[in-house]
């Protein structure tokens, strides 16, 4: 089935919208506050209930991971999921997640388990 992105500028980030890592999609990217429990929630919409790929673009500059617990309508369905470095904050690399999904609307969230906080998130694609 055909995919259908949701970029992280329309998305409700615990941060900012930045600009200024070249190579993402749209009009910017969530750099969310480098703390736990601080993400980014996508309002993602299915056609049909059941299992979904969820696609998330994201980079880390970082010399660390930064994992993410996979939050889906308020159920961790991937703890800690990893956002390892990509080697530059302007190389943006995409994980994929299957995650059952409702049919109609849905959130998702991605929350950081570290104080290093989330990757920069691009977008998710389903
Ligand atoms: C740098 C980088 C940001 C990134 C931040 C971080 O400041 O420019 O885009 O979000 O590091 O470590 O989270």
């Amino acid at each position: 089935a055909a995919t259908t992105r949701y970029e992280a500028e329309q998305a409700a980030c615990d941060g900012t919208i930045d600009s200024n890592h070249a190579g993402f999609s749209g009009t910017g990217f969530c750099n969310a506050a480098n703390a736990v429990g601080s993400g980014v929630t996508f309002t993602v919409n299915a056609a049909s209930a059941g299992a979904a790929t969820l696609t998330f673009r994201h980079a880390n500059g970082g010399t660390a991971g930064r994992p993410a617990d996979i939050v889906v309508n308020g159920s961790t369905t991937q703890a800690a999921g990893a956002f390892d470095p990509t080697g530059a904050w302007t190389t943006w690399v995409s994980k994929s997640v299957t995650a059952n999904l409702n049919a109609g609307s849905n959130t998702v969230r991605l929350s950081p388990t570290t104080a290093n906080g989330l990757a920069n998130i691009d977008y998710l694609e389903v």
